[in-house]
């Protein structure tokens, strides 16, 4: 097993946005390699965190024995199951290095591994959905989660195939896209990243666990508490944008999505910076996974939590 260590995104400026301190309790929802958690109990701070891959726990124990800290295993959409009210939460979106490159995994399609790409234990795994879901419900996929344009195309190719051998294994998969877009044709990424970015998002209901995991983040931050987000990608980042526009009360009058509220909701947060901050050019030099990472935060208010969507 390759143990890369995950270098964290955006780590200080997350503990920045967060201020962690003695007396606070941080919620982190995506512990990985326990980057952040390390350096919110450093600031004193209390540290509940959750991680959904039963593997992250072998980084648990040196920060278990601050007597400051617990690991959840449990999706962070469910943190009000567990934790009633603190006073930060940080969530630091999508895979790790760890569970990238290790080829059993099935999420690399640089490396020959199961076609699984599942972050917990359970559940659908990839080779379940290219193998079983209808050619429409692929295309969708591929077009919704990896904005890729052959989508169709690819899903044809896909279901032809796996008529004569279903899919087992990543490479499979990967040389199979590449087939169906025509080759390389000089592409700076592989062909297949988008769809395996989509199948990675499709497998772990990564999008609606966003959205069901700001909703808790909002029913569990106490007044003054602080909301951080860091993502990667546009479809991630949109996400948050909305969430906290919306909710710091700046969604414009009359805007496509909302109708006109004359008396809506309090705004539950207000920004703490307008916009989204990213790396610089040393982190981003240092760290490639970090080029395209964004960070949003936010301040909670004393106004009660905003009815959950239905
Ligand atoms: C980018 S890594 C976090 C790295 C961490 N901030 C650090 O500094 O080491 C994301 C982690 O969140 C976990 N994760 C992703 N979605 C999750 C969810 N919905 N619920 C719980 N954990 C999740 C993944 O299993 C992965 O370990």
């Amino acid at each position: 097993m390759i143990e890369a260590p995950h270098v964290s995104v955006l780590r200080d400026e997350v503990v920045a946005a967060l201020a962690p301190g003695p007396g606070k309790l941080i919620v982190d929802g995506t512990f990985g390699a326990g980057g952040y958690s390390r350096a919110f109990l450093d600031a004193g701070a209390e540290v509940v965190a959750f991680d959904r891959d039963p593997s992250a726990r072998r980084f648990a124990a040196p920060l278990e024995a601050t007597g400051r800290f617990r690991l959840i295993e449990d999706r962070f959409s469910a943190m009000a199951d567990h934790v009633e009210a603190c006073d930060g939460v940080a969530l630091d979106i999508g895979v790790s290095s760890m569970q990238i490159d290790e080829a059993e995994r099935g999420f690399s399609f640089m490396r020959d591994g199961p076609l699984d790409m599942r972050m917990a234990a359970d559940g659908v795994t990839a080779a379940d959905l290219v193998n079983e879901a209808e050619q429409a419900e692929l295309a969708r996929i591929f077009w919704l989660y990896g904005e890729e344009r052959e989508s169709r195309r690819i899903a044809s190719f896909i279901v032809r195939r796996r008529a004569e051998q279903p899919f087992t294994r990543t490479l499979d998969l990967a040389e199979t896209v590449e087939r169906a877009l025509g080759g390389r044709r000089g592409a700076k990424v592989h062909p297949a990243t988008r769809v395996f970015q989509a199948l990675r998002i499709a497998v772990n209901e990564e999008l609606s666990e966003l959205d069901a995991g700001l909703d808790a983040a909002e029913r569990i931050l106490r007044e003054g508490g602080r909301l951080a987000v860091v993502t990667f990608h546009s479809l991630e980042d949109r996400i948050v944008k909305a969430f906290f526009t919306e909710r710091a009360g700046r969604t414009p009058a009359g805007s496509r999505h909302l109708p006109p509220q004359v008396h809506g909701p309090a705004p539950t947060f207000s920004l703490l910076f307008n916009g989204a901050r990213a790396p610089d050019e040393r982190e981003a030099a240092e760290n490639p996974r970090a080029r395209s990472a964004k960070l949003r935060a936010a301040v909670r208010t004393a106004a009660p939590a905003w009815e959950r969507a239905p």
